[in-house]
């Protein structure tokens, strides 16, 4: 019988599914002991991890009967790819699946941050009943900048749309008419830098994104536009995020992901409660639809392949 070792949370049902079949360890909390982890995965056929696991080529090279990796989520980051495909060890996403999560998270943090919901928030629960410091405005008319338009921007982009806002966004990898189904325009990152009012990221993490947005790129926007990075932290520096916001740059910003994880004390120490920002754990695409949705492709995808 196969052997699954599944490292981190996978909802219930899912497992349950694959424990008809294969011989399942399910052990959510086995990422956090690296000397465990490293002897249970010397004997596994599968390894179905989110992505606190860190499947370098350390702990790789030891997984001698390793032919599949299930991942509970799209960023491949904590996964050894090169080594995996060397190997021929099939690595398997959960493509689309949390795709819907991201895009209201998106959807909720623009309305939120162009209504300065946490400093009206904070104000009013502090006694001072901020109504005429607080501008708020609205999505509607509202140009969004889209960084990467694959599966997450193109949801956030129809989404957007039916609160009458303008899409662009920047992805020299897909063809203008692709964006033009979901009538965007791609644009230049510079163009986009100086007509956006919102900057979402939905970018993968590579040498050619890392640090895409730092001081000299938030010099460039025009708008003071709120700016979301639900994809990898490190696309962000994160020290120039704050700066660009104290010296007037950016009008707000909502982080989902972070240069670290869990994100660092000198980075959060200098969030105060009065500014106009939502910081959030890593939780943009997990809702309980989404779990369910991830856990069952993951389950399918695992059976199929050793059928
Ligand atoms: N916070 C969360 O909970 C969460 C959940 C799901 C996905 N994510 C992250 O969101 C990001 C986007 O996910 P997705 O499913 O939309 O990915 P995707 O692969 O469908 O889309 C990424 C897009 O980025 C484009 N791209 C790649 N390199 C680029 C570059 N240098 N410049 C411009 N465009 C570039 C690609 O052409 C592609 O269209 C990923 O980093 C993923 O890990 C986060």
């Amino acid at each position: 019988m196969k052997k699954i070792l599944i490292t981190e949370f996978m909802e219930q049902d899912s497992v349950n599914k694959i424990s008809e079949l294969f011989d399942v360890n399910y052990d959510p909390s086995l990422h956090e002991n690296i000397e465990r982890l490293s002897s249970q995965i010397v004997s596994v056929d599968a390894i179905i991890v989110r992505n606190k696991t860190q499947l370098n080529e350390a702990l790789l090279t030891k997984a001698r009967k390793l032919r599949f990796v299930g991942r509970l989520g799209v960023g491949l980051d904590n996964i050894d790819i090169d080594y995996c495909s060397e190997k021929s060890i099939v690595v398997q996403p959960a493509t689309g699946m949390n795709a819907d999560s991201v895009a209201e998270y998106v959807i909720s943090c623009s309305l939120s941050l162009l209504k300065n919901i946490p400093p009206a928030h904070q104000g009013t629960v502090s006694g001072k009943w901020p109504r005429s410091p607080i501008k708020s405005r609205e999505l509607q008319g509202k140009t969004i900048g889209l960084l990467g338009f694959g599966v997450i921007g193109k949801k956030v982009s129809m989404l957007a749309q039916a609160f009458g806002s303008k899409i662009v966004a920047y992805d020299p990898y897909i063809p203008q008419s692709d964006a033009k189904k979901y009538n965007t325009s791609l644009v230049k990152s510079r163009d986009l830098f100086e007509c956006s009012d919102i900057i979402s990221i939905h970018l993968p993490l590579t040498n050619e994104t890392k640090n895409l947005l730092n001081y000299s790129s938030f010099s460039e926007m025009k708008n003071k536009p709120i700016i979301i990075n639900s994809s990898r932290g490190s696309i962000v520096n994160q020290r120039d995020l704050v700066k660009a916001y104290n010296d007037g740059l950016i009008s707000g910003f909502a982080l989902d992901v972070y240069e670290s994880e869990p994100v660092k004390e000198n980075f959060y120490s200098n969030i105060s409660s009065t500014m106009n920002c939502i910081l959030t754990p890593h939780t943009a695409g997990v809702t309980i639809e989404s779990n369910t949705r991830v856990g069952q492709f993951i389950a399918d995808k695992t059976i199929q392949f050793f059928n």
